[in-house]
């Protein structure tokens, strides 16, 4: 099972509520590896469409390994801030970075693995818009094969670590890794 982390902060609430999940897929018996989004490097598309023909992606960056990642695992949570309504501008970058993947299943038949998706999202806002980046990565997860599994939203969440006072989410957290393991 692979956690992306879209949050910029390390230590933050998107953070802590993924390790959480991530630690109850371990203990369900998963394997489990997490990508730091901010620490990767990874270019924004491109656009030049060459993936549609090769399924492959050719700018040589950090993607090449999230490209494998997202093949070879058999669950992917991706937890994202809200920012400006929508999810960070790295998860974004991450999910255009996933044309070629797209191109695999709906363009060449290149089927991939049955995988398991799901979502953490974190607003600061008590009425934080989620519909957004709840329809952006259900879009992403659709376009590259991945089921939709279950997500977890919390609003009201804005400080650093507040999140460490929420024990309801935390618990939902790992429950959700425990889900998907
Ligand atoms: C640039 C920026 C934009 C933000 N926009 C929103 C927003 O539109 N709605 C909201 O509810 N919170 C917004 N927030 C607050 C974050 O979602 C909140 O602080 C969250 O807990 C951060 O998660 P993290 O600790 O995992 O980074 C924004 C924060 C930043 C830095």
């Amino acid at each position: 099972m692979i956690g992306i982390l879209g949050s910029p902060r390390r230590g933050g609430n998107c953070d802590i509520l993924l390790d959480e999940c991530l630690r109850g897929a371990k203990e369900s018996g998963a394997a489990v590896r997490k990508y730091f989004l901010r620490d990767l490097k990874i270019a924004p598309c491109q656009g030049c469409n060459t993936c549609l023909t090769t399924g492959e992606c050719i700018v040589a960056d950090n993607m090449r390994e999230v490209h494998r990642a997202l093949l070879e695992a058999d669950a992917v949570i991706v937890a994202t801030p809200i920012y400006f309504s929508g999810p960070t501008c790295t998860t974004k970058c991450m999910i255009d970075r996933c044309q070629c993947l797209w191109a695999r299943e709906r363009l060449l038949g290149i089927k991939g693995k049955p995988r398991k998706g799901a979502m953490i999202l974190v607003g600061g806002d008590p009425k934080a818009v989620f519909r957004n980046a709840q329809s952006e990565i259900k879009a992403f997860f659709a376009g590259v094969g991945i089921t939709f599994h279950a997500e977890l939203l919390v609003a009201g969440v804005e400080k650093m670590g507040e999140i460490r006072t929420r024990e309801e989410e935390l618990r939902q957290a790992w429950r959700l890794g425990q889900g998907l393991a």
